[in-house]
């Protein structure tokens, strides 16, 4: 069935996933900010609009791709999205935002008549692009259900996780997993260096054995093991360190806010703020090997001896 799709958000994710809704039959009215990024959505089939609330008069679903849970909030609430919407609209959130700003957003949508889903994603601008991105969603099995065909042309996958937030709750968790194995990599690789182990031999028996992982097997922080891997392209990303440093403080928060020990999780927010505050800020994530190279500043250890 084809559906009157409001795109609100067309930057590196939005942009494509906007233009596979197109390529599959939907009209899709979309607005950005940004007035160049709205013209290049024009060149994928999108219809541009003149403001987000313009968009949203005569859509059946308002797709939301941004940066964060402010700017989802504020468009919905300040800048009368839902006021401008028709009863009964779907308001499919696939930006990742913090836990409690989705489950805040769920209950203004419904607050205004309207239904609700948050349903980030994960796979990328190549993912986005080849429509192959995996969707975690929160929300009603009705408006999932309402969603899926949607969501079928822009991803490969999707999972119903739960209630409100349940989506972005999976998403959290899952990068807080890969953010704390891929320094754990990072730091067996530069372990290995300094006790004259090759690159090749630790990957040729970690990938093989229990220290196998998707941080080591897919995106090795190292250069030669996994051509296709970032660090064979001097890091270019791939999946940005700023990127996985605010999918970090988002689980960071909300591990605090729960009350939950994940002290690895929260160790892993710190090293990839640093990270990605400095040199990383361009760098795919797993260039945090080099940080983890140049190490921190000497301490000492239980001996009193200085490392
Ligand atoms: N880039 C990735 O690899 C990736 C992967 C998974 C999830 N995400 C998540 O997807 C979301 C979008 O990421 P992105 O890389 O496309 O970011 P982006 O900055 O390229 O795109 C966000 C867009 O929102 C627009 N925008 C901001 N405020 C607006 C407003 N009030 N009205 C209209 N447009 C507005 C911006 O101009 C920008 O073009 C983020 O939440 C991010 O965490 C990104």
């Amino acid at each position: 069935m084809s559906e009157v799709v409001a795109f609100i958000g067309l930057g590196r994710m939005g942009g494509p996933m906007a233009g596979r809704l197109a390529a599959a039959g939907h009209r899709v009215v979309g607005y950005d900010v940004v007035p160049g990024l709205l013209a290049a959505a024009e060149g994928r089939g999108v219809e541009a609009a003149p403001s987000a609330v313009a968009a949203v008069t005569e859509a059946d679903v308002v797709v939301t791709m941004l940066p964060t849970g402010r700017h989802v909030l504020g468009l919905y609430r300040d800048e009368g999205l839902l006021a401008a919407a028709r009863p009964g609209t779907l308001f499919l959130d696939c930006s990742t935002i913090d836990v409690a700003d989705a489950r805040a957003a769920h209950e203004a949508v419904r607050a205004a008549g309207h239904r609700a889903l948050d349903a980030p994603v994960s796979g990328g601008v190549v993912g986005a692009e080849a429509g192959t991105l995996t969707f975690m969603a929160g929300g009603g099995a009705e408006e999932f259900a309402r969603a899926e065909p949607l969501l079928a042309a822009m991803g490969a996958r999707s999972v119903h996780c739960g209630d409100a937030g349940a989506g972005q709750a999976a998403k959290i968790c899952n990068n807080m997993i890969l953010g704390i194995s891929m320094i754990a990599v990072s730091e067996a690789f530069v372990l290995g260096e300094s006790l004259g182990l090759s690159h090749q031999a630790l990957f040729d028996v970690a990938s093989t054995s229990s220290g196998q992982c998707w941080a080591l097997t897919t995106n090795c922080p190292v250069p030669g093991p996994v051509p296709a891997s970032p660090a064979n392209h001097d890091y270019r990303p791939g999946f940005s360190a700023p990127l996985m440093a605010k999918d970090l403080r988002l689980a960071a928060e909300a591990a605090r806010a729960n009350g939950v020990a994940a002290e690895l999780g929260l160790r892993a927010a710190e090293l990839y703020a640093a990270f990605a505050g400095g040199e990383g800020a361009e760098q795919d994530f797993s260039g945090i090997v080099r940080a983890v190279r140049q190490g921190p500043a000497p301490t000492s250890d239980q001996n009193g001896t200085t490392a």
